[in-house]
């Protein structure tokens, strides 16, 4: 049974309750939060599945969070399934599912204070979305707030947005642990995403072209940076229906961009536009 909460209030005291059976049953009555904004697909089981291997108490939130979506920004088109998440999340055997309104999370329509990422969030995903991560951040920070969780659970999938929440963690000393889980991908390849089912079948077909980049890009590392480039630019420009945004070879302890001779592990960022949909994936390699 999953019981779906969408008070403040109401979560808080069902987990002091679960908490408090936790003790009489002997167990460290641990959490483990899931932060998403639904249309839950197998990449958000992958991390409510490592949750269940790290706490007691597993809370999933779902949130359309209007604060990380930019101006035109696909707020009002994306997918909202609350029915299908909740069957989701039982079949999954989560006890809690806090799907809050905006008018809960946001009682004065917005928020004054705001967790203000660095510089990195004013690149790649940043530099196309401003205010994104800022918006990402503050949201994380309630959420932490108010469930509390000894850990928290984000995907490899979202590099940047990974990144920015463990640097915020350690920048702000949260007490909480973040767990970062592999991308899980389709039998083609191409990373699950909630924005996958905008795809037409010609583009869903196209968008193979993405994971394909990251192997070409990983295949011509021991080249260096520029062959990577090269390799990645050359296999997207094969694909007509597929536009990239960007491609970039960062330093995954700093997530800046690496110098022409850079030796050693980088990740890959790829954003790129399929028709009107616009798809993020990333990889590690080995620059040799
Ligand atoms: P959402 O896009 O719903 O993603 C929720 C979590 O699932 C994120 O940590 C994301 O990286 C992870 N995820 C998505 N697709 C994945 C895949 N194919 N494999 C593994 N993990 C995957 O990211 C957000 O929501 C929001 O920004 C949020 C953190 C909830 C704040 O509003």
């Amino acid at each position: 049974m999953t019981v779906l909460i969408d008070s403040i209030a109401e979560l808080r005291e069902q987990l002091a309750q679960a908490a408090a059976e936790a003790a009489m049953n002997g167990d460290a009555g641990s959490i483990a939060l899931v932060p998403t904004m639904g249309a839950l697909h197998d990449g958000h089981l992958a991390l409510v599945e490592r949750a269940q291997e790290l706490a007691d108490i597993v809370v999933v939130s779902l949130f359309v969070n209007p604060l990380q979506f930019g101006r035109g920004e696909d707020l009002d088109q994306y997918p909202r399934t609350l029915d299908d998440d909740l069957r989701v999340l039982r079949d999954a055997g989560v006890p809690f599912l806090f799907a809050p309104s905006a008018a809960a999370m946001y009682p004065r329509g917005g928020s004054e204070t705001r967790v203000t990422a660095g510089g990195v969030a004013n690149t790649f995903e940043g530099r196309s979305r401003p205010g994104h991560f800022d918006g990402v951040l503050t949201v994380v920070t309630k959420l932490l707030n108010i469930v509390q969780p000894d850990v928290v659970l984000f995907g490899q999938k979202d590099a940047q947005q990974a990144f920015l929440v463990g640097r915020m963690i350690e920048n702000l000393d949260l007490p909480v642990r973040q767990e970062v889980v592999e991308t899980v991908r389709d039998d083609d390849g191409l990373a699950l995403s909630s924005r996958n089912r905008f795809l037409s079948a010609d583009e869903r077909r196209a968008a193979r072209v993405i994971p394909t980049i990251l192997e070409a890009a990983e295949s011509s590392a021991d080249r260096g940076v520029d062959a990577v480039v090269a390799a990645a630019q050359s296999v997207a420009m094969g694909e007509r229906l597929v536009e990239l945004d960007y491609f970039a070879v960062v330093d995954p302890d700093t997530f800046a961009a690496v110098p022409d001779d850079h030796r050693g592990p980088a990740q890959v960022l790829i954003a790129a536009r399929v028709g009107t949909t616009r798809l993020i994936d990333n990889g590690r390699v080995l620059i040799g």
